[in-house]
């Protein structure tokens, strides 16, 4: 039985509607979880809402609704949003499944009888949004702030279970040494190796003031801490505990993509949780950073909080994708705007990608009707820019199975600029106007091939542009069929199909 690729999103919560930074969370995932199946690989891709916890209990009672009606009201939202963006999650995990419940009761109990949960009181201070309980030096730092800026803490004093943490400090750091592509970007798997080294407090994982939750088996006057049962979702989703098969075949995930935000949530806890429990640890945690909108932060308050669904109506689901993935390097923050979206456009898909098929189609219909011609010489300028789309297509696996989106954008754009500029220097044009048609043939088959590789590549990013230019070039078998060896394949565009230029690919916005 050979192993899934497994990756997942973070589990979203349903407090609210969703926003541009949870769409870039779940695109970037996709385009790994369609990468990875370009590259022939089985993959499972789990996305999903966390509905439990102290934060959806008092939105749903500020809106006087249960928060189950809160929690079906809004998932919604989550789960349309896979339409909207071509999202190809394999399923989509709800924390109040019974599923979950029954996993959830079952990692606890495992982790009780490895010894590492007892029962004490929690006195200090938690932080309702965040969900996380503040510690003596995250204290400091928030008293330590400005006063506009500081989260709203409360102080808690009740009684709670809590797990060992600190009996973990020693193996996560281990594991951390062992394993550096646990942790990704490098830089901070230093961040949260610091975090640890500093020494680390058993955590509280269950609590008795409000009741949204699953119960502590055994005790219900407890319910189990809100990260405790998120991070369990990853587990679940992949058939803990009952179906094995399933489990085996997907279990540990290969990527856990988060925000940087909740790094310490994926990077200490879950991996600590799960030695606890016996299982094995997921392979990388991938931390990304976060989006400003015209130079501030997304806020509620500020107003300017981005609907996707409204970008997509307004650019497209390919343009707001590729820009999310080509803006700024994987793990950097990077500012959100119109205007920059318009630039990517006009600058990279319209002029670079669009005007290549548009101008190669157009002269396929005009000069060779509509058919792919065949080739037949091959010049020294012909080998090259094979040799170029060979190293291209390596260089692009390469910098995507690193998680460096937009590297492989960028290197594939340079290819691009190279066929165009083939396409200058071969002044296909003036062959056709000599009359030269053999050399003319073989110069737009060779272009041809070139946009079929880089259509192949573009997939992930791009699917329904992809699909588009796969169907212009006349192909009439399935994209999905495609591999990545294909894209190497000079030859995936077959003489004798029938290619349309048809409208433009990417239309250009006015710049205003
Ligand atoms: N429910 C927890 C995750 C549990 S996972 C076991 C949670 N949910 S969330 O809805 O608040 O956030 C989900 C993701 O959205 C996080 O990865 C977070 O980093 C991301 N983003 C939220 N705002 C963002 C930006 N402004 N920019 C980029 N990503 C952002 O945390």
């Amino acid at each position: 039985m050979s192993k899934s690729f497994y990756v997942t999103t973070p589990i979203y919560y349903v407090n609210d509607v969703p926003h541009i930074g949870h769409a870039y969370t779940t695109i970037a995932t996709d385009v790994i979880a369609r990468f990875n199946r370009l590259k022939g690989n089985k993959v499972f891709f789990l996305t999903g809402t966390d509905e439990h916890g102290q934060k959806i209990e008092r939105t749903a009672e500020a809106n006087g609704e249960k928060p189950i009606e809160l929690a079906n009201r809004v998932v919604k939202r989550f789960q349309d949003l896979s339409g909207a963006l071509n999202i190809t999650n394999d399923d989509f995990i709800r924390t109040t499944e019974e599923r979950h419940r029954i996993s959830v009761e079952e990692i606890f109990k495992r982790v009780e009888a490895a010894g590492d949960i007892y029962l004490s009181e929690y006195e200090g201070w938690y932080d309702v949004r965040e969900e996380a309980f503040i510690t003596e030096t995250q204290l400091e730092e928030i008293q330590n702030m400005p006063e506009d800026k500081r989260p709203v803490i409360e102080k808690v004093k009740e009684e709670s279970y809590f797990f060992r943490l600190s009996k973990y400090q020693e193996p996560l750091l281990e594991h951390y040494e062992k394993h550096p592509e646990f942790v990704q970007p490098s830089y901070r798997l230093n961040e949260v190796a610091r975090f640890v080294e500093g020494g680390l407090r058993d955590l509280s994982i269950s609590r008795t003031t409000f009741s949204w939750g699953i119960p502590v088996p055994g005790n219900p006057k407890h319910v189990i801490y809100v990260w405790f049962d998120a991070l369990t979702n990853y587990i679940t989703g992949v058939g803990f505990p009952s179906d094995e098969k399933m489990f085996e075949e997907n279990w540990p995930a290969d990527v856990h993509l988060v925000g940087k935000d909740i790094l310490r949530f994926h990077a200490v806890y879950w991996p600590a949780f799960l030695m606890s429990a016996g299982l094995p640890l997921p392979k990388t945690v991938f931390a990304h950073g976060w989006w400003t909108v015209e130079g501030e932060k997304m806020s509620k308050s500020l107003g300017n909080v981005v609907d996707p669904y409204q970008v997509v109506d307004e650019f497209g689901a390919d343009v707001f994708r590729y820009f999310l993935l080509r803006e700024i390097p994987f793990g950097q923050d990077g500012d959100f705007s119109k205007s920059a979206i318009v630039a990517r456009v006009n600058g990279e898909l319209a002029n670079g990608l669009g005007n290549l098929v548009s101008r190669t189609l157009g002269m396929i219909e005009k000069y060779f009707d509509a058919k792919v011609p065949e080739p037949t010489a091959f010049s020294a300028d012909d080998e090259a820019i094979r040799e170029k789309a060979f190293s291209a297509v390596s260089t692009f696996e390469k910098e995507m199975d690193e998680i460096a989106f937009h590297k492989a954008l960028v290197s594939l754009w340079h290819y691009i600029a190279e066929v165009n500029k083939y396409v200058d220097e071969s002044v296909p044009w003036t062959l056709a106007k000599e009359g030269n048609t053999e050399r003319l043939a073989t110069v737009l088959w060779t272009i041809a091939q070139a946009i079929g590789a880089v259509t192949i590549l573009i997939y992930p990013f791009m699917p329904i542009s992809a699909e588009k230019m796969w169907s212009r070039l006349g192909s009439t078998d399935s994209l999905d069929s495609k591999h990545l060896i294909h894209a190497k394949e000079w030859g995936v565009v077959q003489s004798g199909q029938t290619v349309v230029k048809g409208d433009s690919l990417f239309p250009r916005f006015d710049d205003k």
